[in-house]
């Protein structure tokens, strides 16, 4: 599924001006075993106009699971702020997506070769990258460094202080769900907040989504009602039965709760400003619809998330978000050590009911990779819910993002800081400047902008604070 940019364009115009310098560097494809010693090319971005050449901050962006000039297209807020911090800003690419393929066109092939696909590889190939930027770029070796990322990005942002203190000073860890592991929040937290935000998309809107369900199901139980259903959400091949649909709105309305930005944007589809109201003006039913006015209604709220350009000549049921994503790896990776358990009970949320049920999911994944997934270990790795021993990162959430469920909302001492942004959606505060942010938004990077000061601050002057004994 492609994308373009449909927005005001100042994101695509800013990156059109200024260089940005694309940059290999070869790493081992196993960081913590002697016995591989092949070496893979990682992608990495680097835009220096701005810096400081003595001694100026690094803002590196502990890239996700994706190519890496999509991340760096969609973070604009890196880009507003390296001027007045005088900063490099540099984008590393993740293993495993876009072009950092360690075994190019085969690196999915098999268990053997996935094998190198996890967060710790990816952490370790940013410190050594950080060690190589130092010693490669003249003036760098006392750049203070500060990791920045969104999700999962976000996430190792917050891993990579954690886990290299002696090479980011900071980070910044943007709708980071460090706490979407087992046992550490409950599983329904996500689709709760879909819910909420669907609620206060429109009146009925979330009732609306709620009996959706059982209108498929019923048109769904005749052959005459899936060729109806299939014609009028456009789909690209005939259905066969209810599931696949059902499941495919459900990441929907996931997707577009989290990208329920305040203006128009091209960050999983391109989308009209408060995409969710948008949608919902197609969900007002009261009682008495009938099932195919009611899914008449869904048809046209999910053609807003899929064809709001009319470039799309079907709807594809296999698909919900842009093909930027690396969805086979992070499938990988989610069936390995990123077990994110989530649930719904139709009560407080409005879909099916459905438990998390890790026996069937672990079958998925032997079934899919020959791989079992150790649900424990990102607990073990990172610290699970108790990291008070950690410093400096701000963890900053969209109050209206459904990954914030996961996330640390509140400040867990001086220097483990949360900001939350109200209306905000997924990593709102991570994206451009735009006449139509909300307030509070432009308070959290104000904020986010005073702690990096701080850090490169501490990280100038620390190393003449004379210890007395
Ligand atoms: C990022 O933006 C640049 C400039 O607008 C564009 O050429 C490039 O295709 C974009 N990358 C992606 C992955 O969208
Ligand atoms: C890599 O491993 C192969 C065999 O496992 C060995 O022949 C080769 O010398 C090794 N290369 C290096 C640089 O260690
Ligand atoms: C997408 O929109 C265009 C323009 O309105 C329309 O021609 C096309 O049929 C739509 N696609 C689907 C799958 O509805």
């Amino acid at each position: 599924m492609r994308w373009r940019m449909v927005s005001s364009g100042i994101s695509s115009f800013l990156l059109l001006l200024v260089p940005l310098t694309k940059a290999t560097n070869s790493w081992t494809i196993d960081h913590f075993g002697f016995f591989k010693n092949g070496t893979f090319k990682q992608r990495y971005l680097v835009a220096d106009q701005h810096w400081h050449k003595s001694g100026g901050p690094i803002l590196f962006y502990t890239g996700n699971e994706g190519d890496i000039t999509w991340f760096c297209n969609n973070t604009g807020f890196m880009w507003d702020v390296a001027e007045q911090l005088g900063a490099m800003l540099v984008f590393a690419e993740h293993r495993y997506y876009g072009e950092s393929l360690p075994f190019g066109a085969e690196s999915f092939r098999d268990a053997e070769r996935l094998n190198f696909l996890s967060s710790e590889q990816a952490l370790a190939d940013y410190a050594a990258l950080v060690g190589a930027l130092k010693k490669s770029r003249p003036g760098a070796e006392g750049s203070p460094v500060i990791a920045v990322g969104g999700s999962y990005g976000g996430m190792l942002a917050a891993w990579f202080r954690m886990k290299y203190p002696h090479v980011v000073v900071g980070a910044l860890a943007a709708s980071a769900p460090i706490w979407q592991f087992p046992g550490m929040v409950p599983c329904g937290v996500f689709y709760q907040i879909v819910t909420e935000v669907f609620s206060k998309g429109g009146a009925h809107c979330s009732a609306n989504v709620r009996r959706s369900w059982i209108a498929v199901d019923r048109l769904a139980s005749t052959d005459e009602g899936l060729r109806w259903l299939a014609a009028e959400f456009g789909l690209c091949s005939p259905l066969s039965r209810g599931d696949g649909l059902k499941s495919w709105l459900q990441e929907t309305w996931g997707n577009l709760a989290m990208v329920n930005y305040p203006y128009g944007a091209d960050f999983l589809q391109p989308l009209p400003a408060w995409p969710v109201q948008e949608a919902c003006k197609h969900l007002g039913f009261g009682a008495g619809v009938t099932d195919q006015q009611l899914l008449s209604g869904v048809a046209e709220a999910a053609k807003l998330y899929y064809n709001y350009t009319g470039q799309a000549e079907c709807l594809d049921i296999s698909q919900t978000a842009t093909g930027q994503l690396g969805t086979r790896g992070w499938f990988y990776q989610a069936c390995t050590e990123m077990v994110m358990p989530m649930c719904t009970d139709g009560v407080q949320d409005m879909f099916e009911p459905e438990e998390w049920d890790f026996q069937a999911f672990s079958d998925e994944c032997f079934h899919e990779f020959g791989v079992r997934p150790r649900p424990d270990w990102a607990e073990t790795a990172y610290g699970g819910r108790d990291i008070k021993s950690h410093s400096n990162i701000v963890f900053s959430n969209g109050g209206m993002d459904p990954w914030t469920g996961g996330g640390v909302t509140s400040s867990l001492s001086d220097s483990l800081v949360a900001i939350v942004i109200p209306e905000g959606a997924h990593h709102l505060d991570l994206r451009y400047n735009s006449e139509y942010d909300p307030q509070n938004v432009l308070i959290a990077r104000a904020r986010e902008v005073k702690y990096f000061r701080k850090w490169i601050e501490e990280a100038s002057t620390s190393p003449f604070i004379l210890i007395s004994d």
